[in-house]
């Protein structure tokens, strides 16, 4: 392989960037990463250790005891947490609503880069998260911004979470997506924001299949290489 193929996804929460990233790493035979959950299960980390999320030295200090580790299986992508599979645990309420905290911590964001380019050095890649056409892979070959209206946002991860039996309000979830955006896109270190050359792709009324669709034909001239 002469050079790797890099597609960045980046936008809202919950708005379908890793069913997207998912679908691609399938039909493409591209590795698939979520950097969101690397900062989930960095989160989960302090959480379970009770560490207080202002308490940013602490955090920093504890960074080297954190190992992460992405291992696929049928096309799903797993997350260990040092060793231990934290798939499901990170997607749950008290992580989604302490992640943004971590996430806008400068060093822990740097760690998490870091890994990232590594994954990404060698190897034809999906990566979705806020920042990965902007910081990770400014050269990524492939960059979309993805966006929906909020309400179907919401929408869509209640019904994910109501299926998977977790008791949560729509308005919690709302509130929860309304404060991630505004924590995204205020903070000081890469905040989310849309990279110029990335392709807006706006799926409030688009089908999963419609969005693959899409975005396969953006990619389709740098197969061809
Ligand atoms: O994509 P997600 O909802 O699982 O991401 C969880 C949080 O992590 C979200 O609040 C933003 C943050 N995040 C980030 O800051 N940078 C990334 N590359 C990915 C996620």
């Amino acid at each position: 392989m002469d050079k790797n193929i890099v597609v960045a996804i980046d936008g809202y929460s919950s708005c379908g960037k890793s069913t997207l990233a998912k679908a691609l790493a399938k039909k493409l035979h591209f590795i698939y990463v979520d950097s969101g959950a690397m900062y989930r299960a960095v989160t989960l980390y302090f959480l379970r250790n009770e560490t207080s999320l202002k308490d940013h030295d602490v955090i920093i200090d504890a960074l080297e005891h954190i190992d992460l580790n992405f291992h696929s299986r049928d096309y799903q992508t797993h997350i260990l947490l040092n060793g231990e599979e934290v798939s499901d645990e990170i997607r749950q309420m008290p992580v989604s609503e302490n992640v943004s905290a971590i996430a806008a911590i400068k060093e822990v964001r740097m760690q998490m880069v870091k890994k990232q380019q590594k994954m990404g050095k060698s190897k034809n890649i999906v990566m979705d998260g806020r920042d990965i056409g902007t910081t990770v892979f400014p050269n990524a070959q492939i960059k979309f911004f993805m966006t929906a209206d909020p309400k179907i946002r919401a929408e869509r991860r209640y019904n994910e979470l109501s299926i998977k039996g977790e008791k949560v309000s729509l308005e919690e979830i709302f509130e929860n997506i309304a404060h991630r955006d505004f924590q995204d896109t205020t903070r000081e270190e890469s905040p989310l924001i849309r990279a110029d050359d990335a392709i807006i792709l706006d799926n409030t009324n688009l089908t999963e299949q419609q969005q693959l669709e899409f975005a396969l034909e953006k990619i389709k001239p740098f197969l061809a290489l």
